[in-house]
């Protein structure tokens, strides 16, 4: 599944939120209004990769009364009463005049997308005088940390010799009449050896589900496992691609201080980077600012 699938499938669902750290969605209101403050009223605002509207919702919010536009290159993007969403846009080909926003913002998107192309398209439709923002995955911090244990943990269930693929396999082999209990045996040594492990909210989920159809496989018609199975992968391979994206979208102080090397080739005076942390402290995003 590719990165425009994943995400569609994730917006499609109602999520407002992509980061979340010790279960909540990571509080940036704060960072944001402060630099809105900094913004002229009125201005005309561009979301890069706005997805569920997390950001474009503060950029509403603030009291400037600015006009909005997200862009996100998923597929379909839920409305935001108040704001223009244009799904479909990658932001390495942003469809807008030169100059066409004041301010150009972006909450954990930028790096998702190709380095050089996306900043040069940044800088491009920034007006002059106008400012950018964007907040970016910090590469040190606890919650890359925990996208890497996640997307290992993902791998475990999704690979071609794991239990997910294993009960497709067999609700094929029961669609032909066929009994494979070494199957069988492997899937629920799996589920055993998993129950043992550390767990997220995904992989528990996962596993609940594969539990639970693997349990009522011989209650239902012979397609009920194959079905099931079957879209339990699709599930999963959609989170993995979302999170291995995260992984290796976040960002080391070098990469960042790159990132505002590129900024300034583009025309762009970029502030230093600044750390952006949880209430515990840890680092979670990079907040980079710039002015034209
Ligand atoms: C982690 S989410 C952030 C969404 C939103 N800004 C937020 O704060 O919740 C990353 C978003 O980047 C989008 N994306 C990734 N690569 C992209 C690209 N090359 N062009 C446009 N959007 C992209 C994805 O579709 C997804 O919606």
């Amino acid at each position: 599944m590719d990165g425009e699938q994943a995400w569609t499938r994730y917006w499609r669902t109602g999520q407002q939120h992509s980061c979340f750290v010790a279960g909540a969605p990571f509080e940036t209101a704060t960072v944001w209004s402060e630099f809105f403050d900094g913004a002229p009223a009125g201005a005309s605002v561009l979301d890069l990769a706005c997805g569920g509207g997390a950001l474009t919702r503060i950029a509403l919010g603030h009291p400037k009364g600015f006009s909005v536009t997200g862009v996100d290159f998923a597929e379909a993007l839920a409305p935001v009463e108040g704001a223009v969403l244009m799904p479909r846009v990658r932001l390495e080909a942003l469809p807008f005049e030169d100059g066409a926003f004041g301010v150009v913002i972006s909450q954990f998107g930028l790096e998702y997308a190709d380095a050089d192309d996306s900043v040069a398209q940044a800088a491009r439709v920034l007006a002059g005088g106008g400012l950018f923002g964007a907040l970016i995955h910090h590469a040190e911090g606890e919650l890359a940390r925990a996208a890497e244990a996640g997307r290992v943990r993902l791998q475990r269930l999704t690979d071609a010799d794991g239990p997910v693929a294993a009960a497709a396999e067999l609700g094929a082999a029961m669609l032909r009449g066929e009994s494979r209990p070494d199957l069988v045996t492997a899937i629920e040594q799996a589920l055993r050896a998993e129950s043992g492990r550390q767990q997220d909210q995904t992989t528990a989920w996962g596993l609940g589900f594969l539990a639970e159809i693997m349990a009522k496989r011989s209650l239902f018609p012979p397609a009920y496992l194959a079905e099931n199975a079957q879209t339990l992968m699709v599930e999963l391979q959609g989170f993995e691609t979302r999170i291995g994206q995260m992984v290796r979208a976040a960002r080391s102080e070098n990469d960042i201080l790159k990132l505002c090397d590129r900024l300034e080739t583009h025309g762009l005076s970029a502030h230093p980077p600044t750390v952006v942390r949880d209430q515990g402290g840890a680092a979670i995003a990079w907040f980079i600012r710039a002015s034209r």
